[in-house]
């Protein structure tokens, strides 16, 4: 290993490196805390005025992150934030945390890529490591930030500075799988650059994978998330099915999965959400499309998902048809409006489409949501409805969306009202049903 490499993995190893972070989102704000736990220095580096100065005020807008676990972070002086990358030098290690999302034709949007890269190049010294977290198209790492940051062959990648990508796995609200125990993939530029990554990564992680190359590991991410696309699209489809077939697809599904082999459980729902899957499989998409390949499956998965909230509103729609009511001027009560259990995060949530498609038809429509005190949709502020027998009694329809586990369902269940229940929440938290499908 090259000097530079064995002076930055020591530093690591040794808790003397400072650890930058760009982006103190979803995935940056708790990787820098994570860092910081682990007796780094940590600057966070931000745009957003209202996020550096919570993260100074040991002020947490991220659930997964407890304002005192933060606050004794920033209190001991190991994590700071700060505005503008005028401090980038002062870092040994960099892990950028921007948005990846799509623009309004549905094509990766890496601008926020691009400018931070700009940023580091004007910044880069020699004895640094950079680590692109992002989740994007396979060939970023090396087209979009190699060629930057060598500087016309002013540096050497792995020599003097060292560049490799991995990818983030957090999942918001798990409280079982955590970065500590969720094993991390890296891949760097060079071999040089994928040891000095390992060893930051190892502070705190339990399990480093090293993977050969930086497009093995972004593309690692972009499988990972495709594979769930591909599996909830089948278990939609197969929902749409048995609604066909007058089949209870709960039933199927818990049957097919007492299959001890070559069967994994996914279920059907009202659509994907998030910043993750609903997006990630248009960045290999997109990438395939520019080297004359259409993923086909890949496409028709994501269709399949876009499809689910008409889908559920749809269904709503006609439950209150089999109950003699229209659409138009019937009061819906969207439970859950989350893109998934656990969550404060409406990012891409199915309920925004469930909302709009119902509203759209003259449906007066309310939420309720423990994690979400307030909505902004089509231009308006909705706040959530309490959840009472006196809210339930006036409602001519309920939309479960997300499955909360901080909701009275039984009140739900009680109540007597039609209910669309996408995530069969109210038979898996039926008293009777609940010991039963617990290992579901
Ligand atoms: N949220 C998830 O569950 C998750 C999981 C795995 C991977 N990812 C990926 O991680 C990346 C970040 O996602 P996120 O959910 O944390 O996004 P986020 O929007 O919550 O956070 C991004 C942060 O970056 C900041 N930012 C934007 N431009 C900046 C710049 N030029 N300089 C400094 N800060 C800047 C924003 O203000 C924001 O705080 C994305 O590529 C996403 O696909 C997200």
């Amino acid at each position: 290993m090259a000097d530079q490499a064995q002076s930055l993995v020591r530093k690591i190893e040794t808790r003397e490196a400072v650890v930058g972070v760009i982006g103190l989102g979803y995935v940056g704000l708790p990787l820098a805390v994570e860092f910081a736990d682990a007796g780094l220095s940590v600057l966070g580096f931000e745009v957003s005025t209202e996020k550096a100065e919570a993260v100074n005020r040991g002020h947490s807008y991220v659930r997964d992150v407890p304002s005192d676990r933060l606050a004794r972070v920033v209190g001991a002086g190991r994590l700071s934030a700060t505005l503008g990358y005028k401090r980038l030098g002062e870092v040994d290690g960099l892990c950028v945390c921007v948005p990846t999302p799509l623009n309004k034709t549905g094509d990766p949007d890496v601008s926020y890529i691009i400018s931070v890269t700009e940023s580091i190049r004007d910044t880069i010294r020699p004895g640094q490591l950079i680590v692109l977290e992002s989740t994007t198209y396979p060939g970023t790492t090396r087209e979009l930030l190699l060629g930057a940051l060598t500087q016309g062959g002013r540096l050497t990648v792995g020599r003097d500075f060292f560049l490799a990508f991995s990818p983030e796995r957090v999942d918001p609200g798990n409280q079982v799988w955590t970065i500590r125990n969720t094993p991390k993939v890296v891949g760097g530029i060079t071999s040089a650059c994928t040891e000095v990554a390992r060893a930051l990564y190892a502070t705190i992680v339990e399990q480093v994978i090293v993977v050969s190359s930086t497009e093995a590991a972004e593309l690692t991410k972009l499988l990972e998330n495709t594979f769930r696309s591909v599996n909830i699209a089948l278990a939609n489809e197969m929902a749409i099915v048995c609604d066909k077939l007058g089949v209870d697809v709960w039933e199927v599904i818990a049957a097919a999965s007492s299959k001890p082999f070559g069967f994994m459980r996914f279920t059907p729902g009202p659509g994907l959400g998030g910043h993750c899957i609903p997006v990630d499989p248009h960045y290999l998409s997109w990438k395939m499309k520019t080297l004359d390949y259409k993923t086909r499956l890949v496409e028709l998965a994501s269709e399949i998902n876009a499809e689910m909230p008409r889908y559920v509103a749809e269904k709503a729609a006609n439950l209150l048809n089999e109950h003699g009511k229209p659409v138009k001027g019937s009061r819906v009560l969207v439970v859950g409006v989350a893109y998934k259990r656990g969550t404060d995060d409406t990012r891409e949530s199915p309920a925004l489409d469930i909302i709009r498609l119902l509203a759209e038809r003259g449906a007066d429509v309310s939420y309720h949501d423990p994690l979400v005190p307030s909505l902004r949709q089509e231009g308006q502020e909705l706040a959530s409805v309490p959840l009472d027998d006196q809210r339930l009694s006036a409602v001519d329809v309920v939309v479960i969306v997300t499955d909360h586990r901080d909701v009275d369902y039984d009140l739900i269940r009680r109540s007597g009202r039609p209910v669309v229940d996408t995530r069969n929440v109210l038979r898996r938290e039926a008293p009777e049903t609940a010991a039963a499908t617990a290992s579901n």
